[in-house]
């Protein structure tokens, strides 16, 4: 949550920093900021709540020289979200700015202790508290702003990537990560800081990912320093990045939403490529291959996940059990670690996380790393935090996902567990070969099936979209493979649109909540011809009983379910095991085209962020 972005160069800062922050707005987008020092050392800072856009606006009439600056795009944790708790802070004496993503725990106390030595405080945040330590620290102790911020750093608790800018030196930049991302990147005679490598990806592909307790000093015309807050010197690896300033952008499509909901073909084929051999004979995971005894001989999967992730992990349940008979537990990784879970040693945890910065899941998978349990990470943001905390892993490989509701990353995180199961049971001998092949066939035409969907269904998909653009309550229903497609299309409407969405297994439905049934109630169930069809046409009896308007996903050609459903969308046919990777696609088109009905920010919804970095 929140972007973080800092230029120090030859450059003027300020359009690159406001770039940067448009391209950071999907971390947060609540209130925007930057501070300048221009050439005399005045420093500057400009904030607004609302967009990167609104701060432009404010900014017009402002003097925004210098060739050094930070800037941040705010996701609100403590205070709402105003142009006073928008960062950067001051600090009391305004000598020193700061921004911060993350959350500062103990900012309480350290807050009231500077208050007892004078100190004035303007917002309710937790950040202000941390630039006030920084400065109190500085003259107290009569150091310089480096030291101040490794002394201040050290009597923080909580998680922070942090920027700080000091008014009469135009040519020092610190920043530091504790539990919330940072890339430093390396131009020529030019640096950046941001919270990922979007902003930076524009000037140079050289990075350094910083380790927690991090500090990087960067000075003018000097090679950037790092130390521990402990002040012990490191060198860290420049990583060269593979991301095309391209795939950070629309491409023609009106959100980047749909533009990843139409890439999805693409993308399984990029996330397959090189793991299915061209003869579809196997799967070639190198993060399985490194480690097949352990898969081999493992009592237990434990797969650790929040949102849609954790619903990819409910599918990889079901493929793990069945192709491998291996029993697996799905869990939200923010209930695992605070409820002492039995870990065993030779348990494997599978973490799923799209931006492998997830603070829940970082943190349930340190625990499980504590109880010496081999842990493998699905990422789809390469050089991650949960991808270098994890034993060993599989990246999605679907470029980044700038739409923060998760599409292609969710059907790449299936095609990997699934990839990662077949591998698995090829080795455990859990499948036949006959069956072992076919499903390495049919997972290879996945991504034309999805073509087709897209191509076929997308128009169909607009116009029922109309009819239920104004309902207020949608219940979506699956069975099987199926149920957590009806959970992920609920969380999906509900996160872009504000309708509120349940999905739930279908059978559950006459539990409780078809008392919610009556003519007014879309249902969203999803019907195609596998092992569970005849149960689900009796659900869909069950409702139409009761008068509910049901909108079936089903299989082409399909004559039953379209003879009693008000309204079907076809997919192709597939083996049960894969039919998520094709049905989520219309429930994904659906709440898209209901929210643009109803003129939401597609791209940016309310109160949500793409990163989730702190708990
Ligand atoms: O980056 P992660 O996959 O760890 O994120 C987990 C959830 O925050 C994420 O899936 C969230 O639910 C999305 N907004 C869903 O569209």
């Amino acid at each position: 949550m929140c972007g973080i972005v800092g230029y120090m160069g030859n450059r003027e800062a300020y359009p690159i920093l406001v770039k940067g922050l448009h391209r950071l707005e999907y971390r947060g987008y609540d209130s925007a900021g930057v501070a300048l020092v221009n050439s005399n050392g005045d420093l500057s800072i400009y904030k607004t709540k609302g967009r990167v856009s609104d701060l432009e606006e404010f900014c017009q009439s402002k003097d925004t020289t210098g060739m050094i600056g930070i800037a941040h795009t705010r996701w609100a944790t403590h205070g709402e979200p105003n142009n006073v708790n928008a960062h950067p802070h001051y600090s009391e004496s305004e000598n020193l700015a700061l921004i911060h993503n993350g959350i500062i725990e103990n900012y309480a106390v350290l807050k009231a202790r500077l208050m007892q030595n004078g100190y004035h405080f303007k917002s309710n945040t937790d950040t202000e508290a941390l630039i006030q330590l920084i400065e109190y620290i500085k003259k107290q102790n009569k150091v310089d702003l480096c030291t101040a911020v490794q002394l201040a750093l050290g009597q923080v608790v909580g998680a922070y990537a942090i920027a700080v800018m000091e008014k009469g030196q135009p040519d020092l930049l610190i920043a530091a990560r504790k539990s919330s991302p940072l890339v430093l990147g390396i131009g020529d005679d030019e640096f950046f800081i941001a919270s990922d490598a979007s902003p930076i990806i524009e000037y140079t592909n050289k990075v350094i990912y910083l380790e927690d307790e991090e500090i990087v000093i960067v000075k003018r015309n000097l090679q950037p320093k790092i130390v521990t807050i402990g002040n012990v010197e490191k060198t860290r690896e420049i990583i060269e990045l593979e991301i095309s300033l391209n795939e950070l952008e629309k491409g023609g499509y009106d959100h980047f939403m749909l533009k990843e909901i139409f890439e999805q073909p693409r993308t399984l084929r990029d996330c397959m490529r090189g793991r299915i051999d061209v003869s579809c004979s196997q799967v070639v995971l190198s993060g399985i291959i490194d480690h097949k005894e352990r898969f081999r001989n493992v009592k237990r999967i434990i797969i650790l996940a929040c949102g849609t992730s954790w619903h990819a992990g409910l599918i990889g349940e079901y493929l793990f059990e069945e192709f491998c008979r291996i029993p697996v537990e799905v869990e939200y990784s923010s209930e695992f670690r605070y409820r002492n879970p039995v870990i065993n040693p030779d348990d494997i945890v599978i973490a799923i996380s799209q931006s492998g910065e997830t603070a829940d899941t970082l943190a349930a998978i340190e625990q499980a790393r504590q109880a010496g349990a081999f842990v493998y990470g699905i990422c789809n943001v390469v050089g991650s935090s949960i991808a270098r905390n994890t034993h060993s892993g599989s990246y999605t490989h679907v470029g980044p996902e700038i739409g923060v509701a998760s599409t292609k990353a969710f059907t790449a995180q299936l095609l990997v567990l699934a990839m990662m199961a077949l591998s698995v049971a090829h080795e455990k001998n859990t499948l036949t070969e006959e069956r072992y092949l076919r499903l390495l066939n049919e997972l290879n035409v996945i991504p034309d099936k999805i073509e087709w969907i897209l191509n076929t269904t997308n128009d169909s998909i607009n116009n029922l979209s109309k009819i239920f653009t104004y309902a207020h309550n949608f219940i979506y229903l699956g069975r099987g493979y199926n149920y957590p497609v009806a959970l992920e299309g609920a969380l999906k409407l509900k996160e872009i649109s504000y309708i509120h969405a349940e999905g739930y297994p279908a059978a559950e439905m006459k539990h409780g909540p078809i008392a919610l049934i009556d003519s007014e109630m879309p249902i969203v169930i999803i019907a195609t011809d596998n092992g569970m069809y005849e149960k689900v046409i009796s659900n869909i009896q069950e409702i139409k009983a009761r008068n509910g308007r049901v909108i079936a996903v089903v299989s082409e050609h399909d004559t039953v379910v379209k003879a009693i459903a008000d309204y079907v969308i076809e997919v192709p046919a597939t083996e049960d095991c894969f039919d998520p990777l094709l049905t989520t696609i219309p429930l994904q088109l659906l709440s898209y085209h209901i929210a643009v009905n109803k003129k939401r920010d597609v791209d940016m919804p309310r109160n949500l962020a793409k990163s989730v970095t702190v708990e």
